[in-house]
């Protein structure tokens, strides 16, 4: 049985239509699910969207349509964003989905019947735009009166009758929890940050809503439904099979890790492990918090308009470019502000100059001097083994970084093999040894081929579509492209007759277009 892998992004409110920071998110995720996967692990991987709450309910009002049609319209463009990225996703998970309403009734009941659950009046300041309670004092006034939360959206001030959980009774549990699992929270800013939030103390946390009803309903109480974050969070185990822990899919749990943006560390990292204590479940194993992407150095959100549309991105840029720029240039964990610019500049760079230019120039000579065979080939001189043996370390180096959650930092590792290859390819200028010596040309093709192939492999965890094709051109065989094809044991075949090369990537005119 291969060692199971759970990871999952979180689930986006179906608002409004997805903007590029849910893309990010979704690419990110899908990159280390497939990474996982291609190193094999059994992975399970899941997105979706959060389709409960005020927002939604006061969105839909604004609109004069149904919360229903709201959630299912906007559900199926973010489900279509996902597919037009090559997000390889197991489930897409909507919190309306009857085995998820199953699950969150299910959840509610063994906190209540845990002793975690009482009822009480709320008041205090709610954001709807976070779904969010705050504190007065994580509250501030602006120059015309009004009030703003931590995540610099408006608040009201809410008085309803409302459940309760007994978050206060876990801050010292989840204290402990942090000091004996220190990779628990990840990045480190991100762990301190909580770590002092719950060292301010933690109150008891209204769970419950009756000034509209669009959401789970309480168990036992129609006037209630559930607040829109329990209800959300425990999306992640409704998605293997909760409550039912004879399913199939139960054994995924605990998940190794629920990849989020940083405004929503605190409802991952406090409350739902917290309730995960309560209900009697184990704990995810991480949180990794990514920084958000931002425009002229605003956050980009559905709330503030200044969103891009990634499908129009696509349209400009095609999936893997906008792909390799997202998971590349920006370090994953931090802000990232992106221009158009930047966008051509990075992918022509990594992409078409490098490495759509070295599987080119090497392939099509295969192609035109060899039949597209590397029979000729002689062999390897110290400087061709040295090359192999540094494309032999790509995996281990990547799986590392993979591992720290920084594929950022994978792409460095490969982008600096091909930066060597391409050195290599035109120290050893293959073109000028077609007469002189042509086995000594059919081994550098045949050592570039060969960096060409482990860049590609493991390139299908981050370009799914590129490196596919890569492969196929060099006619690898489909059960022989998981990284347990890597290095020295598993060389390109001598046999192997390649296809006639076609470019791998586009190249972009410098045009800008903000
Ligand atoms: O928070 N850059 O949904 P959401 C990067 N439903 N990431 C961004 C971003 C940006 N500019 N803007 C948003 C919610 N995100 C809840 C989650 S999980 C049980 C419930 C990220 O639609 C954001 O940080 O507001 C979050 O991880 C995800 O997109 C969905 O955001
Ligand atoms: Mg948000």
């Amino acid at each position: 049985m291969n060692k199971k892998f759970y990871i999952t992004s979180a689930i986006s409110y179906p608002n409004g239509a997805p903007h590029i920071g849910h893309a990010y998110e979704f690419v990110c995720a899908d990159a280390i699910a497939r990474f996982k996967r291609l190193d094999g692990f059994d992975v399970r991987f899941q997105i979706g969207t959060d389709v409960h709450g005020q927002k939604m309910w006061q969105t839909a009002r604004h609109l004069g349509i149904s919360v229903r049609q709201l959630s299912d319209q906007n559900s199926d463009v973010f489900q279509k964003m996902a597919d037009i990225f090559s997000i390889s996703y197991d489930r897409f998970i909507r919190t309306s989905d009857l085995d998820h309403h199953t699950a969150s009734q299910s959840i509610w009941n063994t906190l209540m019947k845990n002793g975690d659950i009482y009822k009480n009046v709320y008041s205090g300041w709610y954001s709807v735009l976070d779904e969010s309670y705050y504190e007065e004092h994580e509250t501030y006034r602006d120059n015309n009166g009004i009030r703003f939360g931590l995540q610099d959206t408006p608040v009201e001030w809410i008085e309803e009758e409302s459940y309760f959980f007994r978050l206060s009774s876990y801050g010292d549990k989840l204290l402990r929890f942090y000091e004996e699992n220190p990779d628990f929270i990840a990045p480190k800013i991100r762990r301190n940050e909580i770590i002092s939030f719950v060292k301010g103390g933690l109150k008891d946390l209204s769970i419950s809503r009756t000034t509209f009803d669009w959401g789970i309903k309480v168990p036992g109480d129609q006037a209630h439904i559930m607040y829109v974050w329990l209800d959300a969070l425990t999306n992640y185990i409704t998605g293997v099979g909760y409550p039912y822990s004879d399913s199939p899919l139960w054994s995924y749990w605990p998940a190794d890790v629920h990849i989020i943006g940083k405004d929503i560390i605190r409802f991952h990292a406090v409350y739902w492990p917290a309730f995960l204590m309560s209900a009697g479940i184990e704990l995810p194993k991480k949180i990794y918090a990514h920084g958000h992407l931002l425009k002229n150095s605003q956050k980009i959100s559905k709330s503030s308009r200044n969103g891009v549309d990634p499908i129009e991105m696509i349209d400009l840029y095609g999936v893997d470019p906008l792909r390799y720029f997202l998971l590349r240039n920006i370090r994953f964990g931090s802000d990232g502000n992106y221009t158009h610019e930047e966008i051509v500049n990075q992918t022509n760079a990594g992409l078409s100059n490098n490495f759509g230019n070295l599987a080119q120039r090497s392939l099509s000579m295969v192609f035109k001097s060899l039949d597209g065979k590397f029979s000729e080939s002689g062999l390897p001189n110290l400087q061709d083994t040295i090359l192999l043996e540094l494309s032999d370390t790509m995996l281990s180096k990547c799986r590392e970084q993979v591992d720290l959650y920084q594929p950022n930092v994978a792409l460095d590792v490969i982008w600096s093999v091909l930066d060597e290859t391409n050195r290599y390819f035109n120290e050893q200028a293959p073109w000028n040894l077609k007469k002189k010596d042509k086995e000594r040309m059919g081994t550098v093709l045949y050592v570039t081929s060969e960096v060409v192939r482990q860049v590609a492999i493991l390139s299908q965890a981050f370009l799914p579509d590129s490196a596919t094709r890569c492969l196929d051109q060099l006619n690898i065989p489909r059960n022989e492209r998981s990284f347990a094809h890597l290095g020295i044991k598993s060389r390109l075949s001598r046999d192997t007759i390649i296809e006639k090369p076609k470019g791998l990537f586009p190249r972009f005119l410098a045009t800008v277009y903000d």
